[in-house]
Parts: structure tokens; sequence; C-alpha cells
């Protein structure tokens, strides 16, 4: 299982933070957003790791990061996402390096509070398919939003001005090779945007898409300035990526 991290975008929820810099790079409490993530799939024993950046400040990833040495890493991927073009966009890019493998995607701005380790062992026994992580929350309409039929998802709304639930999608997918397929296929949104809601309702259309409940907390440091305080806050109080919940 390879993995792959988002961390390309405008930030522009973060204005005037990241006007002169990338979002990724900005602090979430004790260090750089970025850091969370990388250490997310690491824990879960993915080591071969695809960072997908963009913007006038990609340059910086590279003495931050090097080959990851400090996240137990022998060598780091970097790729460039010359316009913000969306998720899916972003995630096309990372086709030559996933090749035949299985893909775990994690959005650069998003933290959580425990690890993904059973969702990944589960993942690599699903046969084909996908499989995202949901999480209740109290204002569904930020994010893309799962209605559910008993214990099935039939479907993913993008930003819903009417959530169906309080269950977001959260920013950390797993994906079969065919997710490339998929992006093949898609339209640009009003936004202008690859979005990956319609990778996911694709998976789902098929009926190869299964998900998990995620435990801990989770949070979208790119949602608001108030979202990446809260972020900080949580990660000050509880730490981020325990192995032990
Ligand atoms: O955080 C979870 C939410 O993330 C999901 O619930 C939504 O369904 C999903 O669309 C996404 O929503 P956001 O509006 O938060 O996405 P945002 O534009 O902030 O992008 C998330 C990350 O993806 C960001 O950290 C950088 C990366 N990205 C984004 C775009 C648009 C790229 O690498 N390239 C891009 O072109």
């Amino acid at each position: 299982m390879k993995g792959v991290i988002l961390a390309g975008g405008t930030g522009s929820r973060l204005f005037p933070l990241t006007k002169i810099t990338n979002k990724h790079l900005l602090p979430v409490y004790n260090k750089p957003m970025i850091y969370y993530p990388i250490e997310t799939l690491v824990n879960a024993g993915i080591t071969d790791i695809l960072i997908v950046t963009g913007g006038n400040h990609a340059g910086e990833f590279l003495p931050l990061l090097g080959n990851g040495s400090e996240f137990g890493l022998k060598h780091l991927n970097y790729t460039y996402q010359a316009r913000a073009g969306g998720i899916a966009e972003a995630l096309g890019l990372a086709e030559h390096f996933i090749d035949n493998d299985k893909v775990v995607v994690m959005l650069g701005d998003n933290v959580i509070e425990g690890n993904i380790c059973a969702a990944v062992r589960a993942f690599e026994k699903q046969e084909r398919g996908a499989k995202i992580l949901l999480k209740e929350v109290d204002n569904p309409k930020e994010y893309g939003v799962a209605e559910l039929s008993g214990d099935r998802i039939v479907r993913i709304e993008e930003k819903p001005a009417e959530p169906k639930s309080n269950l977001a999608v959260i920013g950390i997918y797993m994906y079969d090779r065919d997710v490339f397929d998929i992006i093949k296929t898609l339209k640009p949104s009003r936004r202008g945007e690859l979005e990956i809601t319609d990778v996911n309702n694709a998976y789902i259309a098929r009926g190869t898409m299964t998900y998990d409940i995620l435990q801990g907390w989770w949070g979208d440091c790119g949602e608001s300035i108030d979202a990446l305080l809260r972020v900080s806050n949580l990660v000050a109080q509880t730490g981020a990526n325990k192995m032990d919940l």
C-alpha cells in the first residue's frame, strides 16, 4: 500500500496567513501542519509516500521535510500541481507512483487524534474498490456528507445546503488503482475543480465502497481560522496521532 498526501491548493479560507506561504507549512500547535498527515500514514505502516504540492512555496517542503528521516523514512517523493484544479486532479498526478498498488490518500490539512491502522488493515484485505472514513460533526454543511440507508452508504453530497446526515467524509481515502480511470472520466464542478466526492460517488455506484467510523477527534485545519485554532488547541490538550486510541 502506498501513501499520497495532497498539499497543493490555494488555502484561500486562511487568507492572509496563506498569502506568503503554503497552508500546510503553517503551525498547528508545535509542528508544521504537514507533519501530522505524514505521521498518520507512517503510524499505519505506510512508508512509500508521495507529497503533491503546488503554488509559489512548493520549494519550501524540501528543506523542511528532506528525505523524511524525522519520521523514520528513508525517502520522500514529491510532485508539483501546476494549478489548483481540485483534490481529484491532484491525486491524478500520482498515477505513475501508485502503478498497480493500492493507495491511502490523506489531505494535508487533516489532523486526527488517533490512528487509521484498523481501517488500513481491513482495506488491505478488501479485494477491490474503496474505503472512506466518516465522523459525526456539528457543522456538516462544510464537508462532504454521507447519506446512509441502514448501514449502506448510498451517496455523498459535497457541502450540501441541507445535509442528509451529520456524518462528514473526512480527508482520508483508500482506493484501488481503478481510481485513476475514474478520475479521467470526471468533469470540473461548478467551482472549476475535479471533486473527490465525484470519485467516491463513482465507487458507490459500482457497489465497491466501504466505510468505517473514525474514533477520536478529527479536524480540517483549512476550513477556517477558527478551525485552525481549534485543532491547535486539541493537539495541545490531547496530542495527535496516538497509537493507543
Ligand atoms: O477535510 C475534509 C473535506 O475535504 C471533505 O469533507 C470534502 O468532501 C472535500 O472536498 C474536502 O473539502 P475542502 O473544501 O476542505 O477541500 P480543500 O479545497 O480545502 O482541499 C483539501 C486539501 O487538498 C488541501 O489541504 C490541499 C489539497 N488540494 C486541494 C485542491 C483544491 C490540492 O492538493 N490541490 C487542489 O487543487
